[in-house]
């Protein structure tokens, strides 16, 4: 195939800078890198594939013709340009909140619902689902399509890269001010400060008490596994992690679960590192991830007092995994399928 011209929205953020490392190490063949972001990073460099590039300003492009587009630069960046790139033939992959649930956009995991990109969509936007329904979903796909689901509880312990760059920075500079004895600085990512700290909340709380990632969970998992009444709750919190989102999750089937048996489906699962018995030793932790590219599953149980019901334990790099690893393996996707306007 022709080498493509590839732009990425938001290349100084936390998900954007990793893009950049993964699209670098891929072998998507690049005619011309744009990396853009707001007007405060105009002139700044990044390395890709041993070549300088310089960051550009989104507001100040009047070119924004390109084959691909990733969008990693917030909700409202991708609603005002998403629609813009995608008029210009672009195939936007967009990481942000902002088309997930609509119709005329799919919202892709390639090794759970590719069949999702067959065709390029009528809107030429692609959706990445979000971090915590990525890791979710990748390690419930086996089980769901196994066996009839009753009901799904988890609780997420969500890193503060998920807040971006500003996340990890509030969470490192307020960790530093109170080992040295200080208040810390006030909360501004987070609702209260996330030092020393787990906070019960990630994203705004509707008027019913649900909060927005909360809502995500449940939406966004029933779009990808095309299971429209799945029964699924959770309370997301925000932990004082730099990187990596964990989740305790409880499945309850319709019918009692062997142990065995679901061993055997998790440890076949592509990109899914199972921890049991024989197979890896002890269970994963977000700051010791064995391979980011990896969903990470451990403490997998049957609940001893019901054997309709399964724990299980999922770590994964919200940064690879959850955001910028999907949307590059969304861009093979689509290259794959000959989706890409002009290819
Ligand atoms: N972090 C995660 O784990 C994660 C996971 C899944 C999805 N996402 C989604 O990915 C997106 C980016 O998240 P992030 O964590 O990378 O955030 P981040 O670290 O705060 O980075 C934001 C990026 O957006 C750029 N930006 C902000 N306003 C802009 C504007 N008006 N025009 C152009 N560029 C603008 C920033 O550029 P400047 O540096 O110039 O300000 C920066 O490059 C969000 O939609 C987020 O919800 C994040």
């Amino acid at each position: 195939m022709r080498p493509l011209d590839i732009s990425i929205i938001g290349a100084t953020g936390a998900v954007g800078t990793v893009l950049i490392k993964l699209l670098g190490a891929s072998h998507i063949p690049v005619n011309r890198l744009r990396l853009l972001a707001s007007s405060n990073s105009i002139g700044r460099q990044s390395t890709f594939r041993d070549e300088i590039c310089f960051v550009e300003s989104l507001g100040e492009t009047d070119d924004i013709k390109t084959d691909i587009a990733f969008f990693s630069a917030g909700g409202a960046v991708s609603a005002k340009w998403g629609p813009l790139f995608a008029a210009q033939g672009a195939l936007v992959i967009d990481n942000s909140n902002a088309f997930r649930m609509d119709p005329d956009v799919p919202l892709v995991l390639p090794q759970v619902n590719p069949s999702a990109l067959a065709v390029r969509p009528r809107s030429g936007i692609v959706a990445n689902p979000n971090c915590s329904t990525i890791q979710l979903v990748r390690a419930l796909r086996p089980l769901v399509t196994a066996f009839d689901v009753h009901q799904i509880i988890l609780t997420t312990y969500q890193a503060a890269s998920g807040g971006g760059l500003i996340g990890i920075d509030e969470l490192l500079s307020g960790t530093r001010t109170a080992l040295d004895g200080g208040a810390g600085p006030s909360a501004e990512r987070f609702p209260v400060p996330l030092a020393f700290n787990v906070i019960p909340q990630v994203g705004e709380t509707a008027p019913e008490g649900v909060t927005l990632e909360e809502r995500k969970l449940i939406q966004e998992s029933r779009k990808i596994l095309g299971m429209p009444h799945l029964q699924l709750t959770s309370t997301c919190v925000r932990v004082p992690v730099v990187n990596g989102h964990s989740e305790a999750i409880y499945i309850e089937f319709e019918e009692p679960v062997r142990l065995e048996q679901v061993h055997e489906l998790l440890v076949k699962e592509p990109g899914v590192r199972l921890f049991a018995d024989g197979i890896h030793e002890g269970y994963p932790t977000p700051r010791f991830l064995e391979d980011p590219a990896d969903v990470h599953v451990g403490r997998v149980r049957v609940n001893p007092e019901n054997p309709r019901g399964l724990w299980i334990w999922v770590v994964a790099d919200n940064l690879q995994v959850g955001a910028a690893l999907n949307a590059l393996l969304i861009a093979q996707l689509a290259i794959a399928n000959n989706v890409i306007g002009g290819t």
